[in-house]
């Protein structure tokens, strides 16, 4: 054989890894596994068996979690949790760098242990999830060192159900464990039923490390396991997982005032420009859509590819495809690894067989081993609407569509109910950059893709979920604001005999789209003083008028796109009008309440809108320090519309309070007005039409709460409810805004609208969402 023809043949060898320690690791455990419950291992119950997606090998058996197990582990969460809370941060931070050791001690069994469990090539496990749990550790030992001192007063939410799925076991558990802990809370985690042992290997490791009993509790089981930690007596709800059972997570803890992250599915867009590298794009797609097989929620599984080089970029792509190589998850030069269970395999197959015949498909010519392995699989030229466009298939599927423009290839971006990360592609930053900001996604990689840290937020908009993990504002989702004692009560309207209106002096309207505007239906109720006297009349609005506010909302999008210094203006402009009239407003709410602090009410309104107008250019994103060659940037971004139902008492204030930080952050809102003091509505639509405010930004409704919330959570145009005014509405809000899974804020303890508690960070923080963009730098 002459050297040439060496080199032409030459392949990889195999270079396994060995399972040697792992598979002995289990056995030491006796090969059946109880759950973790305050401290130790419970004796192994009925159960199920874990599988080696690769081989069918049995790995071990696991214990199904019964109601008695789910709450022996809530009660030893629970007990416990005071304790850890008052060890102080810093006492905190300790456990974590000493967990965070321990991850990189063991770093190989673990790796071992999550190949052999999921199916996933070694090299990721090895190199990305276990690097990357130690480094998610480490970081949150950070934060729970410093969060005495940077974030005084907030406290832990309490017990944490945390409900994990089975494309990421161990670093999801990372994700959820270590900023809860370092908050002070306490948590009961549930691993997915397929791949369980590296949290079970964990449990281990919290016992090595010291961890006060009770602190950490693993169950395991299926999602019957899941609905029963929902059900719980807990104080917060994480899940990672199916959009379907996100929404049935968001419906079961309606009203039970249980704090919530959700991050689940998506179909992100990887776009690809034709003044792109296109051999590093094609690269940044195998890391995109067939890093762990493509079961990954934030895969780039929908290639948009400028036409112009469409053929080019496909006939690459398609050669790369070729020398993937597919096999044995333990052979480290393997790429592409199982797929985690045969029903997901079979999930992905008739996903796909059931729309043969839809665009061109290719299926990588490497060779394929038997089994639960599905190969890496390219369909092109398919239609936006397809449903292979459109539904997550979460294995290794790319599926493919051309664009002409970049507008087109942010309206096809963005043509899908999903939210979660998108990858732009072109070596002209300019173009990326003005595309970036448009795409409706959490994440967003610029010539990249699938890249995280411990450091930089993570999470989806649409339905996609809502809140974030990971960096400060990962953290800030584990911790609360000290909630008020007292529960929020109603204010009555004042009633009164008069049946003719007398001394009346306007008749109200609604406020939509910049105009004054009469009920549809041509209802109003008569409003009393607190002498029974009449004083006139206001229009109850009804589902109608709501969607028409929400209508000119959505259609006044440019406020978002203006810049903060022009929104802060107008709303300067809004208190000086405000000011203007100070006298006449303060008699005017003194009328409407029946109280006499109507003049300071005026006052703590104008601050108010001075504070906001204030933070409009000043509640900045960060540069998360990620350790990549790159900036990841954490941007502060508007939800969009959020509708408000605004407190009952301080009929001014309570519309100002949830308008300026909206408006301040860039939202358009709809505000339905204290319902016992509706007239002043009609006072402050005054003051919005001489103050420059662009029409649609800001409506007013008046109403009854009870009739309009719900309409205002099921609409799938309002991306944020806030309900100020009846607690009984929290329950309503939640299950109906569960649909699109909206973001929503309910209160249910009485609130200081006057003092420092009306205003400030946690307001704006409603008022937004993260957005973290990737962008090379210093590379
Ligand atoms: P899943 O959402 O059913 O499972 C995730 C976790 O939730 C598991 O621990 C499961 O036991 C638990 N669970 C299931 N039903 C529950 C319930 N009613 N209440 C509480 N917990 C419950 O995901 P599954 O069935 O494993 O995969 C189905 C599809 O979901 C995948 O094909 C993929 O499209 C998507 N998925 C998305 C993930 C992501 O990271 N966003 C992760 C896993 C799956």
């Amino acid at each position: 054989m002459t050297i040439k023809e060496i080199f032409e043949t030459m392949d990889y060898g195999t270079a396994p890894e060995s399972s040697a320690d792992a598979l002995a690791w289990i056995v030491e455990q006796g090969s059946r596994f109880g759950h973790f419950i305050d401290g130790a291992m419970t004796t192994p119950g009925e159960g199920f068996e874990s599988r080696n997606p690769a081989t069918d090998e049995v790995l071990a058996t696991l214990t199904q979690a019964t109601q008695d197990d789910v709450d022996a582990a809530v009660t030893a969460a629970r007990s416990v949790q005071p304790g850890w809370a008052a060890l102080g941060g810093k006492a905190r931070a300790r456990y974590l760098y000493a967990l965070a050791r321990l991850v990189q001690k063991h770093a190989r069994l673990l790796a071992v242990l999550e190949t052999l469990d999921n199916g996933k090539p070694i090299r990721e496990s090895r190199d990305i999830d276990v690097p990357l749990v130690a480094r998610h550790f480490y970081h949150h030992a950070g934060l729970a060192q410093l969060m005495d001192s940077e974030l005084p007063g907030m406290e832990p939410q309490g017990v944490c159900g945390q409900i994990i799925p089975w494309n990421f076991p161990l670093l999801m558990l990372a994700w959820k464990v270590a900023p809860a802990l370092a908050a002070g809370n306490t948590v009961v985690l549930k691993p997915a039923e397929w791949t369980s042992l590296t949290a079970l290997c964990f449990a281990d490791l919290c016992r090595q490390a010291g961890l006060p009993r009770g602190v950490v509790n693993i169950v395991t089981g299926d999602g019957a396991v899941g609905e029963m930690i929902v059900n719980a007596d807990v104080d917060k709800v994480a899940f990672t997982g199916s959009t379907e059972v996100g929404r049935k997570i968001r419906a079961a803890t309606a009203g039970r005032d249980i704090a919530q992250t959700l991050e689940l599915g998506g179909k992100s867009p990887y776009i690809v420009f034709e003044d792109a590298d296109l051999d590093s794009a094609v690269e940044g797609l195998v890391d995109a859509i067939w890093f762990n097989g493509g079961q990954v929620c934030c895969a780039g599984s929908r290639l948009l590819v400028q036409e112009g080089v469409a053929e080019e970029f496909h006939a690459r792509l398609k050669r790369r495809m070729d020398n993937l190589r597919v096999g044995d998850p333990l052979d480290k030069s393997v790429d592409v690894g199982a797929i985690v269970d045969p029903e997901q395999l079979a999930r992905i197959r008739s996903l796909v067989d059931r729309h043969a015949g839809e665009g061109e498909v290719h299926r990588a010519a490497c060779a394929m081993p038997d089994g639960c392995f599905y190969p890496p699989t390219l369909i092109s030229g398919l239609s936006p609407a397809s449903a292979l466009m459109q539904d997550e298939i979460f294995g290794p599927v790319l599926v493919s569509s051309t664009f002409r423009t970049p507008d087109e290839a942010v309206q096809l971006a963005n043509n899908t109910r999903y939210g979660l990360a998108a990858s732009v592609w072109s070596e002209n930053l300019n173009t990326a950059l003005d595309v970036a900001p448009k795409l409706a996604a959490g994440v967003v990689w610029v010539n990249g893709s699938n890249m995280f840290d411990a450091a930089a937020p993570f999470g989806g908009v649409r339905e996609s979920g809502f809140g974030r993990e990971g960096g400060w504002e990962g953290l800030g989702a584990y911790l609360k604001a000290p909630s008020g004692a007292a529960p929020l009560v109603r204010t009555a309207a004042f009633v009164g005999e008069t049946a003719e209106p007398q001394d009346v002096d306007r008749t109200a309207k609604l406020y939509i789209g910049g105009k004054q505007a009469r009920p549809d239906g041509g209802y109003a109720r008569n409003v009393y003083d607190a002498e029974g006297a009449l004083i006139g009349q206001a229009p109850l609005s009804n589902r109608k008028d709501l969607r028409n506010a929400v209508e000119a909302a959505r259609g006044a999008k440019a406020w978002s796109g203006a810049s903060a210094h022009n929104r802060a203006q107008v709303i300067y402009y809004i208190a000086e009008n405000l000011q203007a009239r100070a006298d006449e407003i303060a008699a005017r709410i003194d009328r409407l309440t029946g109280g006499s602090d109507g003049a300071d009410e005026v006052v703590a309104s104008v601050d108010r809108l001075f504070t906001y107008g204030a933070w409009a250019d000043k509640f900045d994103g960060r540069v998360a320090q990620a350790p990549v060659r790159g900036l990841a940037v954490a941007l502060r971004e508007p939800c969009g519309v959020i509708g408000a139902l605004c407190p009952d008492a301080h009929p001014l204030l309570g519309l100002v309070s949830a308008m300026g930080p909206a408006l301040a952050m860039g939202n358009r809102v709809v505000l339905v007005a204290s319902e016992p003091f509706p007239l002043m509505a009609a006072e402050f639509m005054q003051v919005l039409e001489t103050s420059d405010v662009p029409a649609g930004v800001v409506n007013l409704l008046t109403g009854s709460h009870a009739e309009l919330a719900p309409v205002m959570a099921k609409h799938l145009d309002v991306d944020a409810v806030w309900s100020f005014s009846d607690p009984e509405l929290a329950e309503v809000v939640e299950r109906e805004g569960a649909g699109n899974l909206k973001r929503t804020w309910v209160e249910t303890t009485a609130r200081d609208w006057m003092g420092p508690a009306g205003e400030g960070q946690l307001f704006l923080e409603a008022a937004t969402e993260v957005k973290t963009v990737w962008v090379p730098y210093g590379a």
